[in-house]
């Protein structure tokens, strides 16, 4: 068996939540991943049939049987993944009914999987249906978007067309737009069902003065995702409260989005 400690799937938990920290985006516990592994991958590190705890989901996830996830542990901090990551993640496999998570590697302190599980889970299930080749789901706090909740229209066109206009990036990086959900009670089945409904339609969906969840293939991809919408939202306090002589018009974000052949929502312009 190779060292688990140097599976590039464990570093890439390591070095992402120790930069997610850095931006500040991850106060004390704050924030979560789950990414989905290739189970050959996996098998090279891990005894596949030694089964260390059974940790019940509390919903189902039989379409997930058999997948297996690298997950962060709830109440964890992100600050400390890097330093100790045997008792901050856990390598989780869903079981053959769909109820319950068997860990095969992690949580060392006696730790579970975040609890936000629910809607991690639920948004895989649904960009899974959308894109097969996903693997990544992300939530996290960062601190200019959380900002942007208290003075901004909870919606998910005026959020969208406020976030595109506010670098030229935007529209070409996430050009389906974002979803926004209202303030809901964290940890729960009903905001996982209500995330995952979104992740139908975007890959970043807005948890209302709480933080972020981004979907996506790779790592890169989906953080990427998230930095470019709270530099968005950066921007737009850095100006909100300023006279706007400039902006990026709606026209120029056509040019933008046909020129870099990107299907982006044409309802969410004002042409
Ligand atoms: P966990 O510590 O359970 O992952 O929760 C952190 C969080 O961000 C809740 O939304
Ligand atoms: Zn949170």
């Amino acid at each position: 068996m190779k060292d688990i400690l140097k599976a590039p799937f464990v570093e890439e938990m390591c070095k992402t939540t120790a930069n997610m920290y850095r931006l500040g985006w991850d106060e004390r516990n704050g924030g979560n991943i789950s990414y989905l592994l290739d189970e050959k991958e996996v098998g090279e590190y891990l005894d596949l049939n030694l089964v260390k705890r059974v940790l019940p989901l509390g919903f189902d996830a039989t379409t997930l049987a058999g997948k297996i996830f690298i997950v962060t542990g709830s109440g964890k901090y992100f600050k400390n993944v890097l330093d100790d990551p045997e008792d901050n993640l856990g390598i989780v496999r869903i079981s053959a009914d769909g109820q319950n998570a068997q860990l095969l590697w992690g949580y060392s302190g006696g730790g579970k999987c975040t609890s936000e599980f629910p809607a991690h889970l639920m948004s895989h299930m649904a960009r899974l249906q959308v894109d097969p080749e996903n693997r990544v789901v992300m939530h996290t706090h960062p601190t200019h978007t959380l900002a942007m909740n208290y003075v901004h229209e909870l919606d998910d066109k005026k959020f969208s067309h406020t976030l595109w206009e506010m670098c030229t990036e935007c529209i070409v990086i996430f050009p389906e737009g974002v979803g926004v959900l209202p303030w809901m009670l964290c940890g729960t089945n009903s905001i996982g069902k209500a995330t995952a409904d979104k992740m139908k339609d975007y890959r970043i969906v807005i948890w209302a003065m709480h933080g972020i969840y981004g979907a996506g293939k790779t790592m890169d991809e989906t953080f990427g995702l998230i930095e470019t919408v709270e530099k968005a939202a950066q921007i737009y306090m850095l100006t909100a409260h300023l006279p706007r002589i400039n902006t990026i018009k709606d026209e120029e974000m056509v040019e933008l989005a046909e020129f870099f052949g990107v299907n982006y929502r044409k309802d969410f312009l004002n042409l």
